[in-house]
C-alpha cells in the first residue's frame, strides 16, 4: 500500500478501504506518512467527501489509535455530552452537575477552545487552583464518590484525532461532515460512555452554517454510535448569536454560577433543560415529561449548584476566586430600532483577539478578558445606549482600541421592525 495511491483514489472519489484507512492513520502517527500527504489527502476527503460505510470505518481505526476507557465498574449507565463548538457556549458548566444531582455519573473529558469557539477546560481554568489533569484511577474514584469528574482528554485517547485535528485547523480541512462525524464519535466511544447527547450548533457562529448539514452530522453520528451499541441523541440548537450573555472564559463561568444560583439567562436556561432532559430520560430509563420535571427541579432548587460546588472543591478549585478584568469599556449602538441579529462568529473573533481565545494551540490565553453583551436578539435598542461591554487587558493598545471600537457596531444588525425569525432548540433526533 501506498499512500500516493490512496491519495489518488479518494481525488478520484473512490472509497477507501478498512485496511487503507488504517494504513493511513497508523502511518501518520508513527511519521512515516508526512503532514504535506496527510492534507493533501484531507483536503481530497472535504471535496470528495466519505461513504457511511468509510466514516464508520474511518472512526474505528481512529478509536483504535489508543486507549479506550472502561467505565463499566463505575455504573452500568455513565452519560456523555458533546457540543459541536460555538459562542459563548457554557452548557457543560451547568449541564454537568445538573445531570449528576439526579444521581446518574457523568465521566466527562473536555477540550480547549480553537479558533473562534471556547472551550469547557480553558473555562474551568479561570476558577484559581481548578486541577483539569487527573490520572485515569482518580477520574474513576472521584466519579465514584461524588458522581462526576470533569478533566481535559487524556494524552492516549484518541491520538489519532489529536495529530489530524491539529492540522485540520491549518490547512483549512475544518469543515467536513465525516471528518468531523468521526473526530466527535471516536473520542466519545473512546471514553467509555454508553449514552451520549450531542449539540450540533447551527448558524454562523457554529461549524455547521445551515440546517441541512447539521442534519447531515447529526444522522452520521447517530449511525456511527448505533454500530457501538450506544445510543446518541443529537439535539440541534442555534447559534446565530451567542449563548446568553458572556463570552470568555472567567465571565461565563460568572454567568454559569448565576443560573445555577436561578438567576442566568433564558436562552441557556432553556437549551440546559432541553440537553439535560435527553440525558436524564435515556439514563434512568423515564419519560421526557419526568426527566424534564426532576431536571428543572434540581435547578432552580439550588442541588444542581450544590454539585457544581462539590465538583470544584474536589478537583481543588476555589470558587470565590474567579479572575475578571476591572479594566471595562462600553460600547454604545450608533442606531436606534429592535437588534435583528447578533454575528456570533465576529464576536468569537474579537473575543480571541482580546485573548480569550486561541490563534495558536500553543498560545496562552488571559481568563480575565471577554465580553458581556448588554443586548439580545429581539430587544430594543436607543442610540447611544450600551450594546456590550468589553473586558480588557492592558494588552489592547490604542490602535488596537480603534479598530475594535470602529467595528463593533457592524456585528449588530438593527431594524425598524420587531419580526425576527429565531428559534433555539431547532430539533431533537435520535
Ligand atoms: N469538534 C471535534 O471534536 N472535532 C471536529 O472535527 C469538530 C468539532
Amino acid at each position: 500500500m501506498d499512500i500516493l495511491n490512496i491519495i489518488t483514489k479518494k481525488k478520484n472519489s473512490e472509497e477507501l478501504s478498512l485496511e487503507e484507512l488504517k494504513y493511513v492513520v497508523e502511518n501518520f502517527l508513527n511519521g512515516n506518512i508526512k503532514d504535506y500527504q496527510m492534507s493533501s489527502l484531507l483536503m481530497a476527503i472535504v471535496l470528495n467527501g466519505m461513504t457511511d460505510e468509510e466514516t464508520v470505518n474511518l472512526t474505528k481505526v481512529m478509536i483504535e489509535s489508543g486507549d479506550v476507557l472502561d467505565l463499566s465498574d463505575i455504573d452500568k449507565v455513565i452519560v456523555d455530552k458533546h457540543s459541536t463548538g460555538g459562542v459563548g457556549d457554557k452548557t457543560t458548566l451547568i449541564l454537568i452537575p445538573l445531570v449528576a444531582s439526579t444521581g446518574i455519573k457523568i465521566a466527562k473529558m473536555s477540550g480547549r477552545g480553537l479558533g473562534h469557539t471556547g472551550g469547557t477546560i480553558d473555562k474551568l481554568e479561570s476558577i484559581e487552583g481548578f486541577q483539569v489533569k487527573l490520572e485515569e484511577d482518580e477520574f474513576k474514584k472521584q466519579i465514584k464518590e461524588i458522581g462526576l469528574s470533569v478533566i481535559s482528554q487524556t494524552s492516549n485517547l484518541v491520538p489519532a484525532d489529536k495529530k489530524i485535528y491539529a492540522l485540520r485547523d491549518v490547512t483549512g480541512t475544518t469543515e467536513s461532515i465525516p471528518l468531523i462525524a468521526s473526530s466527535i464519535m471516536s473520542k466519545k466511544i473512546a471514553s467509555g460512555a454508553n449514552i451520549i447527547v450531542i449539540d450540533v450548533k447551527v448558524g454562523n457562529g457554529a461549524l455547521m452554517k445551515n440546517e441541512t448539514d447539521a442534519r447531515k452530522l447529526a444522522d452520521l453520528m447517530i449511525k456511527i454510535g448505533a454500530s457501538y451499541d450506544r445510543k446518541v441523541v443529537c439535539v440541534l440548537s442555534d447559534m446565530t448569536e451567542p449563548l446568553g450573555y458572556a463570552i470568555g472564559n472567567g465571565l461565563e463561568v460568572l454567568e454559569s454560577i448565576n443560573l445555577l444560583k436561578n438567576n442566568g439567562p433564558e436562552d441557556l436556561k432553556e437549551l440546559v433543560i432541553t440537553l439535560a432532559t435527553q440525558m436524564v430520560s435515556l439514563g434512568k430509563n423515564i419519560d421526557i415529561e419526568d426527566a424534564k420535571n426532576e431536571v428543572t427541579t434540581n435547578l432552580e432548587n439550588g442541588k444542581a449548584y450544590d454539585k457544581f460546588k462539590q465538583l470544584v472543591e474536589y478537583q481543588h478549585g476555589n470558587i470565590d476566586k474567579i479572575k475578571i478584568s476591572d479594566n471595562i469599556l462600553s460600547i454604545k449602538s450608533s442606531k436606534t430600532g429592535f437588534i435583528k441579529s447578533i454575528d456570533a462568529f465576529s464576536l468569537g473573533e474579537l473575543a480571541k483577539l482580546l485573548k480569550a481565545g486561541r490563534t495558536n494551540k500553543d498560545d496562552i490565553i488571559d481568563h480575565s478578558v471577554g465580553i458581556v453583551l448588554s443586548k439580545k436578539v429581539g430587544d430594543y435598542v436607543l442610540e447611544d445606549e450600551e450594546l456590550l461591554k468589553l473586558y480588557v487587558d492592558n494588552i489592547v493598545d490604542d490602535d488596537d482600541k480603534k479598530v475594535i471600537l470602529g467595528k463593533i457596531n457592524q456585528y449588530f444588525e438593527i431594524s425598524d421592525s420587531s419580526d425576527y425569525n429565531k428559534k433555539l432548540i431547532i430539533d431533537i433526533i435520535s
